[in-house]
């Protein structure tokens, strides 16, 4: 228990000296910033200058902020990129220096070095397009763009792409993870839905890929950032004419043991694809459910009857727009707390696995006054048979895996290691009862969920993993992508 508090104290006295060594911009800074057309920004907190202060939010410290607060790191500098030359000349700095860097999109990930660094941050921010092809069947997306941001473009024009189910997270991290949509029963996963990626390779090539290029397509449907930037893609578009019906409720604890049910005989019997439902189960200070509903259509239906007779405590569910639904999923309330991610898959939904996910919820809030615990939650996510969908992709899923995704939310630093330990070790039991129930999908942990240390296996499976490591060694021998943080395939 005392080493990795030691290991601590040692980054972070590691992190001061690199703070004040920057008072001095680096020299590699000065390099990217001489062959960009973007802007380079530095730490205020290292200036004398009086123009900045706390109370108003400068571009550096917005383009290094995180939804979780503990995946956030202080850069040496941040790279505010353009567009996809500024990338490439960046990269190439980046690679020749072997400099570690980061690059975020909205920065929803869980996992601290994944899109953030203490080398060269490069934000995505300014590449913010969404333009909709003239026959609209296809939208070209900048990857600085959230899918709320998207979602809000959309609005009106009657169609719509798949992208995350709540307010915030990022067109570059859900789409390269695969994405779950609430389109997914219907099409399948974000990445099955892309006509093409702009990608910047490892080397400083600004390429598109789609289907002429297999292993680089197949590679970015879920690779996330190991081989390469992608700085925009085109999406097929899907209809969305008019309002949808769907938001979220809050059900008290004494509902639970019905409504894990009800979310069964849900996962059973429902077989309209329009209707897609997540159940929440809370542990920590927002104990019983959350559930979120769906429907592609205007009004209730007969799918969403095993939900009904349940009194809500708090409900947004109404007849709205698809971008009023998303803006209104409340994550926002939870900026800022620190927190992790852990998933574990299967392959259909049993009681017996529903029941340990409770008392995963009831264990674990025993520990959380001690601890600065704030939210344990686990989203049971009841899909249909969206596998038939499933394009050649890294992230396996032509056999619909089920992910469970495990969040908790922390305030205090000095509980990091207690809660990441927890969540580990109760991500693990549940693979051990999803085991022995026989509905444990190896080899198909959604990378958009996984903790940090899943190995490529883990994420991809034997086969995927052993093609996307011969795919790193073809287009990136050097190495680059490595001194970014991310999964180790
Ligand atoms: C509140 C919330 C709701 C969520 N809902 C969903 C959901 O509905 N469906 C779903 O599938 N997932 C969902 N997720 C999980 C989500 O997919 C991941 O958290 C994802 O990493 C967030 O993407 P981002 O762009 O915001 O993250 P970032 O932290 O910006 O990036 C995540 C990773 O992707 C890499 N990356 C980002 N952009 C690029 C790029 N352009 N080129 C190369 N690499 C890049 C980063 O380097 C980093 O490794 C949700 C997460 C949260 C916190
Ligand atoms: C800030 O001011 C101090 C004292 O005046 C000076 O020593 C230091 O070099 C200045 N730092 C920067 C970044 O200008
Ligand atoms: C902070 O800086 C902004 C812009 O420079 C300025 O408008 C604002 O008044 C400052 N606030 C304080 C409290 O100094
Ligand atoms: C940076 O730009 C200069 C000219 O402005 C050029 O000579 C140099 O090759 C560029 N460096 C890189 C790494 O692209
Ligand atoms: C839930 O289902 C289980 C059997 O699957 C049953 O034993 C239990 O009584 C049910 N609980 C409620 C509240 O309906
Ligand atoms: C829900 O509320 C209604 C109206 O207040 C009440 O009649 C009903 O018994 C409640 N149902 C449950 C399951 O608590
Ligand atoms: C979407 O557009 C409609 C008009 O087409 C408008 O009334 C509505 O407010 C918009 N929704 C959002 C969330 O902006
Ligand atoms: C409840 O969870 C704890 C922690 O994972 C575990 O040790 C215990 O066996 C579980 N109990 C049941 C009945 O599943
Ligand atoms: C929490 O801390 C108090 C005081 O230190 C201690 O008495 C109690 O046993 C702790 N509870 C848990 C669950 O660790």
């Amino acid at each position: 228990m005392h080493l990795p508090i030691i290991l601590l104290l040692i980054a972070s006295v590691s992190a001061g000296l690199l703070f004040r060594r920057q008072a001095v911009p680096d020299p590699i800074c000065l390099q990217i910033a001489g062959n960009i057309t973007g802007n380079v920004y530095y730490n205020p907190a290292d200036s004398n200058s009086t123009s900045s202060n706390n109370t108003t939010p400068n571009p550096f410290t917005l383009a290094i902020s995180h939804w979780m607060s503990s995946s956030s790191q202080t850069p040496l500098c941040v790279v505010e990129v353009n567009d996809a030359n500024d990338v490439s000349a960046a990269i190439k700095i980046i690679g020749s220096t072997k400099t570690p860097f980061a690059v975020k999109s909205a920065g929803y990930n869980s996992n601290p070095g994944f899109s953030s660094t203490t080398g060269v941050h490069i934000s995505l921010e300014k590449i913010k397009q969404v333009i909709l092809s003239e026959d609209k069947s296809a939208v070209e997306i900048g990857l600085g763009n959230s899918f709320t941001e998207v979602y809000q473009a959309l609005n009106g024009s009657g169609v719509n792409v798949l992208g995350a189910r709540a307010d915030g997270p990022g067109t570059g991290g859900v789409t390269l993870s695969g994405g779950y949509s609430w389109y997914t029963n219907q099409y399948g996963l974000g990445c099955d839905t892309v006509v093409s990626y702009e990608l910047v390779l490892p080397c400083g090539d600004v390429t598109t890929i789609d289907t002429s290029q297999p292993d680089l397509f197949f590679a970015l449907k879920g690779g996330l950032n190991r081989f390469g930037i992608v700085t925009k893609i085109v999406f097929k578009t899907i209809p969305q004419p008019g309002h949808i019906y769907g938001g979220l409720q809050f059900f008290d604890p004494a509902t639970v043991p019905a409504l894990i049910n009800a979310t069964e005989a849900f996962h059973l019997k429902s077989q309209d694809p329009k209707a897609s439902v997540v159940l929440t189960l809370g542990g920590g200070i927002l104990p019983g459910a959350i559930l979120l509903s769906f429907y592609d259509g205007e009004t209730r239906p007969a799918d969403f009857d095993v939900f009904n007779g349940f009194n809500a405590t708090f409900s947004t569910l109404a007849t709205q727009d698809f971008s009023a639904m998303i803006s209104g999923s409340l994550t926002s309330l939870q900026t800022g707390n620190r927190g992790s991610f852990a998933s574990v898959s299967t392959t259909t939904l049993t009681h017996t696995l529903l029941a340990a996910v409770v008392n995963e919820t009831n264990y674990w809030t025993q520990f959380t006054a001690n601890r600065s615990g704030s939210l344990l939650q686990y989203d049971v996510e009841p899909f249909h048979a969206y596998g038939k969908f499933a394009t050649d992709s890294a992230y396996p899923h032509s056999d619909s895996p089920l992910p469970l995704n495990i969040y908790y939310a922390w305030t205090d630093e000095k509980d990091d290691a207690f809660w990441n330990d927890a969540i580990q070790q109760s991500c693990a039991h549940l693979i051990e009862v999803a085991r022995a129930e026989g509905i444990l999908t190896e080899g198909s942990v959604y990378p958009g969920y996984a903790y940090g240390t899943t190995t490529g296996d883990q994420l991809y499976g034997k086969e995927n993993a052993a093609r996307l490591r011969e795919i790193q060694k073809d287009y990136d021998p050097e190495g680059v992508m490595l001194l970014a943080g991310g999964f180790t395939i």
